[in-house]
Order: C-alpha cells, then sequence, then structure tokens
C-alpha cells in the first residue's frame, strides 16, 4: 500500500496554492482535498486557483476552508476546473503570474495535472524562483517517473466495463467489434483495458508504425481466430493521434472480408466516480506534495515507483518517453488465444 513518506519539516510555509491542469482525471477532486485538508493540519492557508494557468492569470484565487472541499471525494471532474493554457507557453506570462501569487503571499503552487502542466511549473519555478510542485493527475497514465497517474485506474475500469458490455452483443451476433479507448501518444490504458477485457489483440501508438503492417497483423490475429472456431473478437485501439486510425482499420478488414463494428468510448473514460484505488492514490499523492514543500523541495512531481511515493525532479519527467511494457503486450496476445 502506498503510504505518506514522513519527512523532517524544513521551511516554514505561510500559504499555498493548489490548480488543475490539462484534461480532467477522475481522482482530481481527491487529490485537491487532500492538499487542502493536509495543508490546514500543518498550519497553512490553502487557496484554491480556478481554471488552471488561465484562471491563475486572471487571479481567479479564492481561499479554500476544510468544508471547501467536503463531499468531494466520490466526484469525478475538478471542482477547480481546468483548462490547456495556451498563453503560458509565454516566459511574460509565467513572470506575471508568479507576481499574481506573491501579490497574494503564496509561498508555493501545487500543479495536478500532466507533462504539459508541468513544463509551465517548472518553467516558472526556473525563471522566477517561485515553488512549484507537480501531481500526476491524468488517464493516460504516460507520465515518466512515476508508474501510475491519478485517473488511470478508473478510465480502464470504466473500458473494461464498456467491454463486458460490447461483448454480449460481439458474441450474440459473431461480430468483430473495434473498440478505441483514449491515448494520443501512450498505449496503458489500451494495454490494461485490454488484458482485463480479454481483448484478441490491442493496437498502442508504441506499435504503430508503419500503418499498414499494424491492420495486416490485426487481420491475420482475425482469421487466426476464426480458424480456431472464434466467431466474435474484440480488438483494443489506443486513438493515437492519427484522426480516424479506428474506422480505417474496420474498413481494411472489411476489404479482406471481415465485418466489424467500431465503438469509441472517448471522454466517457474521463469521467465518472473514482475507483478506491485511485482515491487512496490522490490522497496520499497530494497531501506528499505539502509534505515535500514543508521539507524544502519542489521543482519536482510527486511520483511512485515500487509502492513507494517519491520526488522526482522535473527536468527527469518533462518531456520524456515513459517505456512501455511491450513484455505486457505479448503476454496479452499469449492470452489470447
Ligand atoms: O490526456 C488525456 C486525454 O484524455 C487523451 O487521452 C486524449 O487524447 C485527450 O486528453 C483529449 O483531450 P480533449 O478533452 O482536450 O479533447
Amino acid at each position: 500500500m502506498i503510504e505518506l513518506p514522513l519527512l523532517p519539516i524544513k521551511r516554514k510555509l505561510k500559504s499555498i496554492a493548489v490548480l488543475t491542469s490539462g484534461g480532467d482525471a477522475p481522482g482530481m477532486n481527491a487529490a485537491i482535498r487532500a492538499v487542502v485538508r493536509f495543508g490546514i493540519s500543518q498550519h497553512i492557508q490553502v487557496y484554491g486557483v480556478h481554471k488552471g494557468y488561465s484562471g491563475l492569470l486572471e487571479g481567479q484565487i479564492e481561499p479554500l476552508y476544510a468544508s471547501s472541499v467536503a463531499n468531494i471525494i466520490q466526484r469525478g471532474g475538478t471542482i477547480l476546473k481546468t483548462d490547456r493554457c495556451e498563453a503560458f507557453f509565454e516566459k511574460s506570462t509565467r513572470k506575471e503570474a508568479a507576481h499574481i501569487l506573491e501579490r497574494k503571499e503564496i509561498d508555493a503552487l501545487v500543479v495536478i495535472g500532466g507533462d504539459g502542466s508541468f513544463t509551465g511549473a517548472s518553467l516558472l519555478e526556473t525563471e522566477t524562483g517561485f515553488s512549484t510542485i507537480g501531481v500526476p493527475g491524468t488517464i493516460d497514465n504516460d507520465v515518466a517517473g512515476t508508474e501510475d497517474t491519478i485517473g488511470f485506474d478508473t478510465a480502464v475500469n470504466t473500458a473494461i466495463e464498456a467491454i463486458d458490455r460490447i461483448r454480449d452483443t460481439a458474441s450474440s451476433h459473431d461480430r468483430i467489434f473495434l473498440v478505441e479507448v483514449m491515448g494520443r501518444n501512450a498505449g496503458y490504458i489500451a494495454l490494461l483495458t485490454g488484458v482485463g477485457g480479454g481483448a484478441e489483440t490491442i493496437v498502442v501508438p508504441e506499435h504503430r508504425k508503419p500503418t499498414k503492417v499494424s491492420i495486416d497483423a490485426i487481420s491475420k490475429t482475425v482469421e487466426r481466430g476464426i480458424k480456431r472456431g472464434k466467431s466474435s473478437s474484440i480488438i483494443v485501439v489506443a486513438e493515437g493521434n492519427t484522426p480516424g486510425f479506428t474506422q480505417l482499420i474496420a474498413a481494411e478488414l472489411e476489404k479482406k472480408g471481415h465485418a466489424a463494428k467500431v465503438c469509441i468510448l472517448g471522454h466517457t473514460q474521463r469521467g465518472g466516480t473514482p475507483t478506491a484505488h485511485d482515491r487512496h492514490l490522490a490522497s496520499v499523492m497530494g497531501a506528499s506534495a505539502v509534505m515535500y514543500l514543508l521539507n524544502g523541495k519542489s521543482n519536482g512531481m510527486v511520483g511512485v515507483r515500487d509502492d513507494k511515493i517519491q520526488l522526482v525532479p522535473f527536468s527527469k519527467v518533462i518531456g520524456k518517453t515513459k517505456p512501455f511494457p511491450d513484455e505486457m503486450l505479448r503476454f496479452a496476445q499469449v492470452l489470447a488465444v
């Protein structure tokens, strides 16, 4: 079980702020709650920044109290709202953000988000000296330096539940289904959904080049299944960054005589009640962020490795590719006979 690291207090913090940035993920609210309530337990005033970095630039900053985060641990989305802020790519904008925070006498900023959000946080600290710390919140689990991100487990469970339903129709009608899950650059959702949902094959962005080869391989898998007497198949496809890729596979399969239905799960995977796992992860990670700040650490992300919380410098996170577990993909294929 992941536990809160107990660290000596080396820095006095009067007040900190927390924001959510990038795509929302189930469990973000549990993380906000942990930052607020753990902060209060350490006599820190916690401020909530609305609408990510855009709200920060507009000064949308309000004090949060223990009661402000009551009854949110079970809710998906983020009570603070979120966005993807292009303006934060500008150095002058980040300087202005630091001024806004300092004028409010805020000592540090907790950023709950993914790689892009951490880029902003890291540059903010490096350029202005304002302390920032990251908490990984994204359904994609594509952040380097951590084995798990808040929202990933919930998204996988949502997708598996959908596959269980689709399988009823697939087997009743002897159909092939292509189920598209999220993951623009990473196939983690597809991999775990495919393994847990018993998919015949799994298509991930990491293994997608060249496209033609992928389609031939999928087709061969379907044909092998038919030869062994399978009358229905579930193929899990990560959306990747080629719009319409799943439909393309369906069209190619059709040309080879295998009509397939496409079901795109889309944003259904982003919302909903966080699982127990995500609530626990978010609670520990949120509190750990405050703990690290009190310990005098910043410019890094709270990550998890071998069930232990660790602080990973942003320089080892941002822009880094998380290695994909190819073995697991091969294992899924072995089980799909
Ligand atoms: O990063 C999370 C994610 O859900 C990706 O899997 C997906 O490609 C993207 O966000 C969608 O973003 P948006 O909701 O902004 O369209």
